[in-house]
C-alpha cells in the first residue's frame, strides 16, 4: 500500500460570501467547512494533511490547531501542517506551496476547503482507483455544469483533459461531466508537472487541472471516478449555496435516524450540529421509541433513552436524557462541557431551562420558568414554576416552591444548598448560600433563610403581618 498524504487547498477568498470571516471557516452544521473536510481526510488514516492557507490564515491555521488539540474529535490521529500561499495564483500554485513537503513516495489526494460533504468511502474509492500510480479524478455529471471543469474525453472515452468554464468552446461548454476539484496522484508525477505550470489562460491563473494533459502527454493512465451523488462535490461559493448545503446535511441527518426508528414529525425541521460552546462534535445517539416534534435543535453529544419524547423547538446539547423522560416544548438544555442529566421518567418544561452541571434523578419535575444550574435533584423531587436552583443539593421529594432562588453567588465565590429529602420550600423564598435545610423541614413562603435550619422544623423569616382595621385610602386632591 503506498503511503497517502492530502492536501487540502483553503487560500481562496470567498468573495461571494461577502463576510469578514475567511470561506473556509463558515459554519455547516455547526462546524468549518474547512474542518468536515479535514474529518473525512482523517478517516483515510492518512500519514500527512498539509493545509495551504492564504486569506485569513491566521485564523484558518488557528482553527485547525483548535480542533487537532480536541481528543477524539479526528476519528484518527495524523499530522497536519499548514503552508501559506501568498499570493493566491490559482489552485497549481497553491499545491505547488505544498509540494516541498510531500515526500516523493507517496499518494497525493487534493481536496478543497470549501467542498464539505465528500465521504471518506467516496475518497477511498478515488484512492483505490490511482493504484498508486495512476491519475484518479473525482467527476459527476451536473444539469447544469456551468462555471466547473469539464472532462474531455477523446473518441474511445479516454480523458484527454479538463478544461475550465471559461477557457471552454461552445462544444466543450455542452459537456456535462464536471471535474469536482478532488484528485488523487503519485507524488512523485504531481510534482514533475507542477513544475510546468503555466498561466497562459483566461484567468491568468496556474491551474492545477493541467496537470491532466501532461499525464496524458506522458502517457499516464489517467482514470475518471464518476459518482452519481452531486452533494458530495457541492462546493460553498455563497450564503444561498451554504444554506442549501446545510438542509440539504440535515436531510441526510434525520433519514440516517429514521432509518434507526427515531420518529420526527418532519425531517425538514430537525437540526443537529457541533456545539459552539464546547466544540464538541455532533452526535445524537437514540435508544427506541424516541419521538422528536418540529423545529428541535440538538448539539454536540445528545443521548436520549427508550421512549423519551422531545417537544417542539427544544434547543438541546451535551445532554444525557433517560428512558422515558418528557421534555416539553420550548425547553433549552445547555451542557457545554459539565452535561446535563435528565433521569428516567422525568418531566421537565415547557419553557425550563438546564444549564450546566444539572443533574436530575428519576421522577424528578422542573416545569416553567425554572432554571437549574450545577445541581442534582433526587427522585421525585419537583420544582415546578418561576425558580431557579444554582450550586444546590435537592433531596428526594423535595418541593420547592413558585419563585424561590438559591442566592448561590455572594459577589466573590459560590456557594452550595443543601435541601435535605422531603424538604418543603414554600413560594418566593430567598436560600442564601451556604446553607443547609435539614430533612422534612418546611420553609414558609416569602422567607429569606441565612442560617441552617433543623430537620422536621418549620421556619419562617418574614416580617410579621400586620393588619390596619378601616384603612382610608389616600384619595387624589383637585388641582388649584
Ligand atoms: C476548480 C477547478 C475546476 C473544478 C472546480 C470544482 C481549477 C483550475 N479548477 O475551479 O476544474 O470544476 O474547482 O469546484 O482547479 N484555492 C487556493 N489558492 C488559489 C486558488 C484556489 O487555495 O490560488 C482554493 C480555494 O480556496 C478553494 C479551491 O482551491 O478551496 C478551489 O478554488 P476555486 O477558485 O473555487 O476553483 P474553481 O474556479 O471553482
Ligand atoms: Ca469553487
Amino acid at each position: 500500500m503506498t503511503a497517502l498524504d492530502i492536501v487540502v487547498m483553503a487560500a481562496g477568498k470567498g468573495t461571494r460570501m461577502k463576510s469578514r470571516i475567511p470561506k473556509v471557516l463558515q459554519r455547516l452544521a455547526g462546524r468549518a467547512l474547512l474542518l468536515h473536510v479535514l474529518g473525512q481526510a482523517a478517516r483515510l488514516a492518512p500519514r500527512r494533511v498539509v493545509v495551504v492557507t492564504g486569506h485569513g490564515a491566521p485564523e484558518v491555521e488557528a482553527a485547525c490547531a483548535r480542533s487537532m488539540g480536541v481528543e477524539g474529535y479526528f476519528d484518527h490521529q495524523f499530522e497536519l501542517q499548514c503552508v501559506r500561499q501568498e499570493p493566491q495564483l490559482g489552485t497549481g500554485h497553491a499545491v505547488q506551496q505544498a509540494a516541498p513537503l510531500l515526500a516523493d513516495d507517496g499518494l497525493v489526494l487534493v481536496l478543497s476547503g470549501d467542498v464539505p460533504l465528500t465521504q471518506a468511502d467516496t475518497l477511498r474509492a478515488l484512492v483505490a482507483a490511482a493504484q498508486g500510480e495512476r491519475l484518479a479524478l473525482l467527476t459527476v455529471t451536473l444539469p447544469d455544469p456551468t462555471g466547473y471543469g469539464r472532462i474531455v474525453r477523446a473518441a474511445d472515452g479516454s480523458v484527454q483533459r479538463i478544461v475550465e468554464h471559461k477557457d471552454a468552446s461552445a462544444a466543450e461548454r455542452a459537456l456535462d461531466e464536471i471535474y469536482s476539484g478532488i484528485m488523487a496522484v503519485p507524488a512523485r508525477l504531481l510534482k514533475g508537472w507542477l513544475a510546468r505550470l503555466s498561466n497562459d489562460n483566461a484567468q491568468r491563473e496556474y491551474y492545477l487541472t493541467d496537470v491532466v494533459a501532461m499525464a496524458v502527454q506522458d502517457g499516464v493512465p489517467v482514470v475518471a471516478h464518476c459518482i452519481s451523488d452531486a452533494l458530495q462535490v457541492a462546493g460553498v461559493n455563497s450564503p444561498a449555496q451554504l444554506a442549501a448545503l446545510e438542509r440539504a446535511h440535515q436531510a441526510r441527518q434525520a433519514q440516517a435516524l429514521m432509518e434507526q426508528g427515531v420518529r420526527l414529525a418532519d425531517p425538514a425541521r430537525f437540526d443537529l450540529r457541533d456545539d459552539a460552546y464546547s466544540g464538541t462534535p455532533a452526535e445524537l445517539r437514540c435508544a427506541q421509541d424516541v419521538e422528536i416534534d418540529v423545529g428541535c435543535i440538538f448539539t454536540g453529544r445528545v443521548e436520549l433513552g427508550e421512549g423519551v419524547q422531545i417537544g417542539a423547538h427544544c434547543h438541546i446539547s451535551n445532554a444525557r436524557i433517560a428512558a422515558g423522560a418528557v421534555i416539553h416544548p420550548y425547553t433549552h438544555i445547555a451542557g457545554e462541557q459539565a452535561g446535563v442529566d435528565v433521569g428516567p421518567g422525568a418531566l421537565v418544561g415547557p419553557f425550563a431551562r438546564l444549564r450546566p452541571g444539572a443533574q436530575l434523578g428519576p421522577q424528578v419535575h422542573i416545569g416553567n420558568f425554572v432554571e437549574v444550574k450545577n445541581s442534582t435533584l433526587a427522585e421525585g423531587a419537583k420544582a415546578n414554576h418561576l425558580a431557579y436552583l444554582g450550586d444546590a443539593s435537592v433531596g428526594a421529594r423535595v418541593n420547592y416552591g413558585a419563585g424561590s432562588i438559591t442566592a448561590n453567588y455572594d459577589g466573590a465565590n459560590k456557594h452550595r444548598t443543601v435541601l435535605e429529602a422531603d424538604v418543603h420550600v414554600g413560594s418566593n423564598c430567598v436560600l442564601v448560600a451556604p446553607v443547609t435545610v435539614g430533612a422534612g423541614a418546611t420553609v414558609g413562603g416569602g422567607s429569606t433563610i441565612a442560617k441552617d435550619v433543623p430537620a422536621g422544623a418549620l421556619s419562617v423569616a418574614r416580617g410579621r403581618q400586620v393588619n390596619i382595621p378601616g384603612w382610608q385610602r389616600p384619595v387624589k386632591q383637585a388641582k388649584a
